[in-house]
């Protein structure tokens, strides 16, 4: 893998004003992704995940700092003002899947219709194309042909999400923002959302920010993990290293809280660890 960051986010900041009072949601928050790479984001409520995956997306505007993605031509500012045709261009190469997916969904749209509206915006295909496009996702989200001419309230939160899945899909991103995408589901529901997510990401070897607070399940998926507390970033690498030898107290209370309440999180992970290297 080529390890030059792709998406490179600096030294972004976020402040908002409640009731007379400044919330630093986001402070000085610096990253990278490498290309194909799933890159986990953790850290407790509150701690300005949502407000960091949005600014990163382009859907809220930072206070100061910089998203640069680094293409063949070169630098690109993602944030850039002034710029409809590379915002355009920006908006086609990521997506974002949301942690309620009925929400993302516009009611009074049929699924298909809502999986279609990225294609009317971004391309010149056909009306037949574009169904074509939008049965060919729901087939590989596990949803049946019937479910295009549904509405998202007609199905349950897991179908929701998959259909939400395929709609982040449907323009081929190379970038997918993910942010909480199972927190809204049932524990049953969540493990195969996952597994989806999963086989698909590494199908389309799709760069990810796969965003959650919960520490096992991303320590599963994300060779390379951030912690971040209070706005800030506390701690990034190597998932291992951070599980294993992290340098925060912040992290080390997260994950001493995390294995504690669940013994079973520290088995699942060994397992998961295990059978990447195929140590039994
Ligand atoms: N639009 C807003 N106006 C005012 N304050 C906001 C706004 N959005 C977020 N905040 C505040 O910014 C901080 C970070 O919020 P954010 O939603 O990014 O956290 P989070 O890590 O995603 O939390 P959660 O895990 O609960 O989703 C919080 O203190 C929140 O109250
Ligand atoms: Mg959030």
């Amino acid at each position: 893998m080529d390890r030059q960051g792709w998406i490179k986010v600096e030294h972004l900041n976020k402040t908002f004003q409640k009731q007379g009072k400044r919330i630093n949601a986001v402070c000085d928050v610096s990253f990278e992704l490498y290309p194909g790479e799933c890159f986990g984001l953790i850290g407790e409520s509150g701690s300005g995940k949502s407000t960091l995956a949005n600014l990163v997306a382009g859907l809220e505007k930072a206070d100061s700092g910089a998203v640069y993605m680094e293409g063949s031509g070169g630098r690109i500012d993602l944030l850039a003002k002034g710029s409809r045709k590379l915002q355009k261009e920006y908006g086609q190469k990521r997506q974002m899947i949301f942690q309620n997916p009925r929400l993302s969904f516009n009611p009074a749209m049929t699924i298909g219709k809502g999986l279609e509206e990225a294609l009317r915006y971004y391309t010149k295909l056909s009306k037949e194309e574009r169904k074509k496009r939008a049965l060919e996702n729901l087939e590989l989200v596990g949803l049946k042909k019937e479910y295009y001419d549904r509405h998202a309230f007609e199905l349950s939160g897991g179908e929701c999400q998959r259909a939400a899945i395929a709609r982040a899909l449907m323009i081929e991103p190379e970038f997918l923002i993910c942010d909480e995408i199972t927190s809204a589901l049932d524990v049953s529901v969540q493990a195969q959302i996952m597994d989806l997510f999963v086989e698909i990401q590494k199908k389309k070897k799709m760069t990810c920010l796969f965003i959650s607070h919960d520490l096992a399940l991303v320590s599963n998926i994300c060779d390379r993990i951030a912690v971040m507390y209070d706005g800030k970033i506390v701690e990034s690498g190597v998932t291992d290293q951070i599980i294993h030898h992290s340098s925060s107290d912040y992290t080390k209370k997260l994950l001493q809280s995390v294995f504690l309440a669940d013994q079973e999180t520290m088995t699942r992970y060994e397992r998961k660890k295990r059978e990447k290297q195929k140590v039994f």
